[in-house]
């Protein structure tokens, strides 16, 4: 019997690298911008160091970039929906929350950071957010004008005290053909910040 690949299951066609995050678990929560093709130079760049990467994507972000093209970066399933039938009797929001040591959200639009400040949880990567245990990076990419939102901002602030690490957002061109605030940090930023929150967390999945 064959069965779809899971979280943990390799797309078959290559050996995970070997490096200096290997054994560490990410999982990246994607959402409806433009700036979602900048995620899988993210993806790419974990993966090259040996971690083990997976993405969940929302509905809108699908529109931007294919599941295809972060299912070969990761070399494994990304995830889309809560009511998959191949994962019907697997929770699976709650075991990738169990084994990831760090999410990233990126890019973070004002629906997610409005969902994760008041704990709404009605898709799989806000439902996810709901029954986080580790470290959570938002990257937020949005127009100035609703960066720059009341609300906008109090969610965000609602968002760091609860301890979530607010990653930019920069200031310049937006994809709207304005320049402004609500950019977001380019991939190697994003890199650099995940690495950096990696390295001070013992590798959950180090015995396994
Ligand atoms: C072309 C286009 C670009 C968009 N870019 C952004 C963006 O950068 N940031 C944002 O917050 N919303 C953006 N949106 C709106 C979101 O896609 C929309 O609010 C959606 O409901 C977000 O859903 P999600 O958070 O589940 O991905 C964009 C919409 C379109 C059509």
């Amino acid at each position: 019997m064959t069965s779809s690949p899971t979280s943990e299951q390799p797309v078959p066609g290559g050996d995970a690298p070997v490096g200096d995050l290997a054994g560490y678990e990410v999982v990246v929560g994607i959402c409806g911008g433009i700036a979602a093709y900048k995620v899988c130079s993210v993806v790419s760049a974990l993966v090259q160091r040996g971690c083990g990467v997976t993405c969940v994507m929302t509905r809108s972000a699908t529109r931007f970039v294919t599941p295809l093209t972060f299912e070969a970066l990761s070399g494994r399933k990304a995830l889309r929906s809560l009511w998959r039938p191949d994962y019907a009797y697997d929770p699976q929001h709650i075991r990738l929350t169990d084994n990831a040591d760090l999410f990233l959200i990126a890019p973070a639009t004002a629906n997610i950071i409005a969902k994760a400040a008041c704990g709404l949880a009605d898709d799989l990567l806000s439902t996810l957010l709901t029954a986080v245990g580790c470290p959570v990076i938002v990257a937020p990419a949005m127009n100035d004008r609703m960066w720059a939102n009341r609300v906008v901002q109090a969610n965000v602030s609602r968002l760091r005290e609860l301890d979530f690490e607010i990653v930019g957002p920069g200031e310049g061109w937006l994809a709207c053909r304005s320049r402004g605030a609500g950019r977001m940090e380019e991939a190697d930023v994003l890199v650099d910040a995940v690495v950096k929150r990696l390295k001070t967390l013992p590798k959950k999945n180090a015995e396994r």
